[in-house]
């Protein structure tokens, strides 16, 4: 079941849940430009690596839909929205494969006129849309099926129906799960500093009827030590071909500390986040965010001045500490290398 829309076209417009206000308000802002979706991806009102994809896509369309010229000069102002676009996030892989997808789909119906060639934009954009709820409900299917009876998951930042088009990649599994009457219970890791944890997966979780327990993210350690933590299952934003996974900041230490305990560690993901031009982990590019986000809590000051900070939004989990992705395809298992490569074959 989806309980809301995170992201919707309306006739000649995308309507978004601004997420940086939940969960205290439900508020849809609506987006007519580039230069809008542009600051919505910025500051996370839309975020969440297939959230990020099917934006990129309507983005690629939203630059277009004005044009008025001749082909050349509409391939021209595309290029230039997709460059503009690509500025806004580095790691998401998703977001470039979204936007990708449209433009093969104009360069491959060149023979169509300018109007015809937006509307085939805007097509393919509805259909990465559509796709991507089919894909999240699979994820879902197959990731219930490691889930036990009385089961309990630890997850990280939201990878929930937040971060795609309603029904999520890890939180899918364990939505599922409970669909299919599995009772679970999820401890959920607030996720510093911008808290998509305990603002975004509580409030999803809450919605579903899952019962969950919101923890600190320096408390995930002794949940696992105390035996409360039977796997751990997080989203991903870009996953290298040799399965090294880059997620939100957070994540190596949570593989670490699941490793330790010898809890299985799984990575929930679309087909759409493995990037096989990137061999290994650390050539994953890492986004770094302002300062401001670990300097301040809600706009107030919680260090002295002059504080110097290092803020990057994302880790790499080495493939190592991984014991298996749960992707629309199936579970894959190591060795990644070749396993994940099957996917595409
Ligand atoms: O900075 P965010 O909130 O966009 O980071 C999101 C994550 O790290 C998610 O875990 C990831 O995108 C997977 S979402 C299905």
């Amino acid at each position: 079941m989806m309980f809301f829309t995170p992201l919707k076209w309306e006739k000649d417009k995308l309507v978004i849940l601004d997420q940086t206000l939940l969960p205290l308000k439900e508020k849809y802002l609506e987006i007519r430009d580039i230069e809008t979706l542009y600051e919505a991806i910025v500051k996370l009102r839309i975020r969440g690596a297939p959230l990020l994809g099917i934006a990129g896509a309507f983005g690629v369309y939203l630059g277009i839909k004005d044009f008025r010229g001749d082909k050349e000069k509409l391939l021209k102002k595309m290029e230039e929205t997709i460059n503009y676009l690509a500025q806004s996030r580095p790691t998401a892989v998703n977001l470039f494969w979204g936007m990708e997808r449209v433009r093969k789909k104009i360069m491959g119906n060149l023979h169509l006129h300018v109007e015809e060639l937006k509307e085939i934009a805007l097509q393919e954009a509805q259909a990465i849309l559509e796709e991507d709820i089919r894909i999240s409900q699979k994820i879902g299917e197959y990731g219930s099926k490691i889930i036990f009876q009385q089961d309990s998951v630890l997850t990280h930042c939201n990878a929930g129906g937040l971060a795609t088009s309603g029904y999520g990649t890890a939180l899918a599994v364990l939505f599922k799960a409970h669909e299919k009457g599995k009772k679970l219970v999820v401890y959920v890791d607030e996720t510093r500093p911008l808290l998509q944890g305990a603002r975004l997966t509580t409030w999803e979780l809450q919605k579903a009827g899952i019962e969950s327990y919101l923890i600190c993210d320096n408390m995930a350690g002794v949940v696992m030590k105390e035996g409360k933590v039977k796997k751990v299952i997080i989203g991903a934003d870009r996953v290298a071909s040799n399965g090294d996974t880059a997620n939100k900041i957070g994540s190596y230490s949570l593989a670490i500390l699941a490793h330790y305990h010898s809890i299985p560690f799984y990575i929930a993901c679309p087909v759409s986040t493995i990037d096989f031009s990137i061999k290994e982990g650390k050539d994953i590019p890492i986004e770094e965010r302002s300062p401001e986000e670990i300097l301040t809590i809600k706009g107030e000051r919680i260090a002295p001045h002059n504080t110097k900070v290092y803020n990057p939004a994302f880790d790499v989990v080495p493939h190592h500490l991984i014991t298996a992705f749960i992707t629309e395809k199936g579970l894959v298992y190591p060795p990644f290398e070749k396993n994940l490569h099957k996917l595409i074959e």
